[in-house]
């Protein structure tokens, strides 16, 4: 595993619809994308709580390697976000309501004045959730005729880029909190709260978006609302999907190979 940098600016405003003709699957990715930075840092910091009790070499810098990709995928994102503002107004009251309560009073009070073992590793937990929430969405990237749907090159670079990479470390955190003995119990907890608070920030997000968009397609809004859902690799079906496939008792990421096309792509960017 390796960290890899995007160098895009977006010097060119990233417009609001930027994922093909789908205006409402935009608009979630716009959210998920003003979602990240705070998301990862939370990642970053669930696992390297734990990263002392791992002596094995080799997943000690792998550890390395996913919190610098993770950091690497933050500031890209920052740039994109920055960018897509100018085509969809300013979210700064979302990005405080998703990380000031979450990110600034919740956690520190939870992990510094309660600190006990059962919630640094339900942290883990939820990390490891979200983590299969966003291999997954990596994975449908992936699928044929995903990627075309992105009208801009360097908004697919980001995607491929940021995806790719989320395939290859898709093990990390679930392997931490494996190994430091999270148990069934805390990762279904972990799936019901990232899972039920990613979603909630979305819903909220978007609904947001599409209201004050001026040009959206509402004739076309229920039928993008079904697809986002049911359609083969829509993000809202592979969210549920990926909600089915986490709840196997033998659950482990591995167990959905990374995409050919994902090795390729970061043989490319190696080349
Ligand atoms: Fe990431
Ligand atoms: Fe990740």
């Amino acid at each position: 595993m390796q960290v890899r940098k995007n160098k895009s600016s977006f010097a060119q405003p990233v417009p609001a619809h930027w994922a093909g003709e789908e205006a409402l699957e935009s608009h979630v990715l716009n959210v998920l994308s003003l979602m990240f930075p705070g998301g990862e840092g939370f990642f970053i910091r669930s696992v390297k709580h734990f990263a002392d009790r791992i002596d094995d070499p080799k997943f000690q810098a792998d550890i390395k390697s996913f919190i610098g990709q993770e950091m690497q995928h933050s500031m890209a994102h920052e740039r994109f976000n920055a960018s897509v503002a100018q085509s969809v107004g300013n979210m700064d009251w979302f990005l405080w309501l998703f990380t000031v309560p979450t990110f600034e009073w919740l956690e520190p009070f939870a992990r510094k004045t309660l600190d006990w073992e059962i919630l640094q590793k339900f942290t883990l937990a939820l990390t490891a959730a979200a983590e299969n929430m966003t291999a997954g969405f990596a994975q449908s990237l992936f699928a044929p005729g995903q990627k075309e749907k992105i009208l801009r090159d360097d908004v697919r670079d980001l995607y491929l880029w940021h995806a790719a990479e989320e395939m290859e470390h898709r093990d990390l955190a679930f392997d931490v909190f494996e190994k430091v003995g999270g148990n069934y119990a805390t990762r279904m907890a972990g799936l019901a709260f990232a899972y039920g608070i990613i979603a909630t920030y979305v819903t909220i997000g978007t609904a947001y978006l599409v209201v004050t968009d001026k040009e959206f397609p509402w004739s076309k809004l229920p039928k993008q609302l079904i697809d986002l859902f049911t359609a083969e690799n829509a993000i809202g079906r592979v969210f549920l999907e990926g909600i089915i496939d986490y709840t196997r008792p033998n659950f482990h990421p591995s167990q959905q190979p990374m995409h050919r096309d994902a090795l390729a792509y970061l043989e490319k960017l190696a080349s």
